[in-house]
Parts: C-alpha cells; structure tokens; sequence
C-alpha cells in the first residue's frame, strides 16, 4: 500500500512529530542524506509558486535526487490525457510525484492510481507541507510544540484548514479567526473559531496570516480587501498576544493588507526562516516516504 501525503492525516502523531525532529537534523546537516540518489521526483506545478518550487527542487537535489519540473502546460495532461494514464506513467519513472493544482480532487485521483507516493504542493483546499515548515519554525522558536496556541488570523483558505488539522497533532491549539463569509468551513473537530481577531489572539504564541484574495480568488477581490481589513496582523495586534509572541506568514506577502510592513520586516516574525523550512521539512517527509518504495 503506497502512503501518500494529501491532507497531512496520513501520518501518525508521532511520526509527525519525528519527522520534524528529523527537519532540525537536515536543517543542520543539509547534505547529510542521500535518501533520493539515483532516483527521481516529479514535481507538477499548474499553478504559480515561488517558495515550494525552489525549496522542493533543491531539496530532492540535496538528498542526492533528479528533481523533474513539469510546468503548466507542459503535461499532456493539458490535452486532456487522463490523471489515470499520468499517474501510471509517471510512476514507472520516479519514486514521488509532488502536485501543485486548483481542485483537490484531481490529488485524489492521481493518488488513487499512482503506485509511488502522492505529494500535495496546494490545492484550493489544502497546504499540508506548509504546515511541515510552520511546525519546523515554531519547534526552532519555542523549543517545544506541546502545549503552544496559534491563533490564525484571517480568510479562512487552505492554510487555514492545514493548520487547524494539522497542528493539533503535534500538540499545538489552534484558533481560527475569520470575518462572517470567510470563516474556515467544515473545521476540524477541536478548532476554536474566534471571530473577534482581538479575543482570539489573546495568550497566542503565534500569530498566523495568508494573503485575503488566493490563487482563484481574483474576481472577489475588493469584497474580501473590505471584509478582511480587521483582520490584519499589525504590531497592535501582536500586542494583545502572549509576551514572546511570534508573527507567521506562509508568503507570499501583501505588505500594508494582511500584515505591516513593521512586523514582517520586524524582529518579532520568523517568516522568513519559516520560508527557508520548506525545504528541511520537505526533505524530512521525501526521506520517509521514499524509504517506502521499492
Ligand atoms: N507558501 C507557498 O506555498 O509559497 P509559493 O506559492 O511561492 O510556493
């Protein structure tokens, strides 16, 4: 049974907290695996990335591997060849297919008949590596994820719902934040869901925020800028959270929307090393499902 990595619930609790031990050992170490050599990843961008692409593909070349960057268009998955046929093709050359595309049911099915590993690099409704990174960033911050509170605070998106399944399995509560219209639907059993941004990062350790108009969002745009203009994470913001605490950003940034420009340039983010962890985090998850193919 092939193990993929679509939501994030396919590993267990503590593998989940192992893999990010094993991150800080690659974070240190970078070129101390070899887990890929002689091997080859796929990875399948439909939709624009600047952070995933470039940490995933220097990652599988750091663990010794070919990265295989197919990007839109450039499948003939374009011309309406099947994911079916594309899963089984691809599978007879590489031993992980990474995909970054709109409809998350599309992961599903290229995951239902590839016979190597599935990675999800973003859909519309999920960001699992992302939240490898965040968890990476937090553990580096606070030496610890038991027992911390993240307060996400804004659209109620992908992200939104890795963390809020995600995290909590490492040990870390999460709150939720949204504008009535926005708010994260189906949470996850266990999510607070605060609509006051102020209530709900009082006592956070960290405060977390995306873009308010994301990939396929464009047409909504001045609704969502108008909705969510409460919700943006500032300096007063981080004021009302625990003393200590950090700002998170997945990236990419809208200075002056989401966040200021005082706090993701200040000394109170770890943004931009969350951005550096995508690669060490993902690095941790290729090593452990490849160790799981012949
Ligand atoms: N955070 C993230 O996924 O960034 P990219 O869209 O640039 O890959």
């Amino acid at each position: 049974m092939t193990r993929h990595f679509i939501t994030g619930e396919e590993l267990a609790d503590d593998e989940l907290v192992a893999l990010i031990e094993r991150a800080i050992e690659l974070k240190a170490s970078p070129l101390q695996s070899r887990a890929l050599a002689g091997r080859s990843v796929a990875l399948v961008f439909e939709r624009p990335s600047t952070r995933t692409r470039i940490s995933f593909e220097v990652g599988v070349g750091e663990l010794g591997g070919h990265p295989v960057v197919l990007g839109a268009g450039e499948l003939q998955l374009s011309r309406g060849e099947s994911l079916r046929d594309t899963a089984i093709v691809c599978s007879r050359h590489v031993c992980a297919i990474g995909i970054r595309t709109g409809p998350h049911a599309d992961v599903e099915e290229l995951a239902c008949y590839a016979t190597v590993p599935v990675i999800n690099m973003l859909t519309a409704a999920h960001h699992p590596c992302q939240v490898l990174a965040d968890l990476l960033t937090l553990r580096e911050a606070f030496g610890r994820l038991e027992g911390l509170r993240l307060a996400y605070v804004g659209d109620g998106n992908n992200v939104a719902r890795s963390l809020a399944l995600i995290a909590p399995r490492a040990g870390v509560e999460v709150t939720v934040s949204s504008p009535s219209g926005y708010s994260l639907d189906d949470p996850p059993p266990g999510t607070r869901l605060v609509e006051d941004p102020r209530a709900a990062v009082a006592e956070a350790d960290v405060l977390y925020t995306d873009v308010w108009v994301s990939m396929g969002d464009e047409s909504t745009a001045a609704a969502r800028r108008a909705a969510l203009a409460p919700y943006r994470v500032d300096e007063a913001l981080l004021d009302r959270a625990a003393p200590g605490a950090i700002a998170l950003h997945c990236l990419p940034a809208h200075a002056g929307e989401e966040i200021s420009a005082d706090v993701l340039y200040g000394p109170r983010q770890r943004i931009w090393d969350q951005a550096e962890n995508r690669r060490h985090a993902q690095k941790a998850l290729l090593e452990l499902l490849s160790s799981e193919v012949a």
